[in-house]
């Protein structure tokens, strides 16, 4: 007889489950608490735009419909907003989405895939997925070293991604950098610039890598509406390419992928800038704060150009995390990034930073 395992790919064996978290109803349940203060994924917790709201709202009367295949009026919107040809945005189920597609249309097998070690979880899936090779490359001082990376690549090199802002540091790429990297990286080498948390970015060193589409280089940029939007359980994200590029995205696209409530609230999204502007005030202030409560407790943090901040708790950053769970607030522990002293917390609320901090002091006294 065959055994079951015998009819799995090898490639599909060797992926590790992606780690979630546990889910604050689970939470909820095992400790009894009312309550989670969930800060371990990175979400916006002033949420979507009302406008969003109503929108999606007015759709739900059209579920009956298939959606629009093509996501034309949210297309239209997002070629206007970045200034690029509307033949290079491709539309997924999050941002996540793209990235698959982009294994799925660029990636033979056995060629190599370059990224940052802790990498988002993404990139090493889809390597393993396509039977591509991963080339995971050390972060230096919790940042890409994009020398490394740059003298990683070979002549079967295919993709090189970059998270920028990176997860789950925080710390950007510069103009420079990115300059330097895109001054000699070979022609035959795709390069992914994932830019899930742009919207957070302050720093005027960071690079303006739409500049790279327009000019028809070889890149991809990922964008998407889990964060500063504020519709993460949408699911829905962005790639950018040229035209050329983005027309081999879309033919590995599932037809129908992304909801037509998705389309409408990532539209209405959109045209209220101020919602985004408002998720922008609400993690600078945030920061400060937890910069300062980190600086009190004597804790090394890694200053942050994202929504979430990563912070050596100087213990075992599981025995932290079940300490802070006892207290109903769940973070993201460090030693799934090969960092166990660390944790991921994501900026939240006043109201949430400042639990969380309370329940940070009572975990380390
Ligand atoms: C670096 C990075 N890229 C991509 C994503 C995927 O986001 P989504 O699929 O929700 O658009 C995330 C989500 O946490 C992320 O941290």
């Amino acid at each position: 007889m065959t055994d079951m395992s015998d009819l799995i790919r090898e490639s599909v064996k060797q992926i590790k489950p992606y780690s979630p978290g546990k889910s604050s109803q689970e939470a909820k349940e095992e400790l009894g608490l009312e309550e989670i203060t969930k800060l371990a994924s990175n979400e916006n917790p002033l949420g979507p735009s009302p406008r969003a709201i109503e929108a999606m709202q007015e759709a739900a009367a059209e579920v009956y419909f298939y959606p629009d295949p093509v996501c034309r009026d949210l297309t239209q919107a997002l070629a206007e907003l970045c200034d690029v040809d509307p033949e290079g945005i491709v539309i997924g189920r999050g941002s996540d989405e793209i990235i698959h597609m982009m294994g799925l249309a660029f990636v033979n097998p056995g060629e190599e895939i370059i990224y940052s070690d802790p990498p988002f979880a993404l990139y090493p899936m889809t390597t393993a997925i396509m039977d591509g090779r991963a080339v995971a490359v050390p972060h230096r001082d919790l940042t890409h070293d994009l020398e490394a990376m740059t003298a990683a690549v070979t002549e079967r090199t295919k993709l090189v991604f970059i998270s920028n802002p990176y997860n789950p540091t925080g710390t950007i790429v510069t103009a420079d950098e990115v300059a330097r990297l895109m001054d000699v990286i070979p022609d035959h080498v795709i390069v992914g610039f994932d830019e899930a948390y742009y919207e957070y970015v302050d720093d005027l060193e960071y690079p303006d890598c739409l500049e790279y589409v327009r000019q028809g280089r070889k890149v991809v940029l990922l964008r998407t509406f889990s964060k500063a939007y504020g519709l993460a359980g949408l699911r829905i994200g962005y790639g950018i390419a040229p035209p050329e590029m983005a027309r081999a995205l879309k033919q590995v696209r599932e037809p129908f992928n992304v909801s037509g409530i998705s389309q409408v609230a990532a539209l209405a999204s959109l045209q209220d800038p101020d919602q985004v502007q408002r998720s922008f005030q609400l993690v600078q202030e945030g920061k400060q704060y937890l910069y300062e409560q980190f600086e009190q407790m004597g804790l090394d943090y890694v200053p942050t150009q994202a929504n979430f901040i990563f912070v050596d708790v100087g213990l075992d950053s599981r025995e932290c995390f079940d300490g802070l769970m006892r207290q109903g607030v769940t973070v993201r522990t460090g030693d799934i990034f090969g960092l166990p002293t660390y944790i991921r917390v994501t900026i939240g609320t006043m109201e949430q930073n400042r639990k969380f901090i309370e329940a940070l002091r009572d975990v380390l006294n």
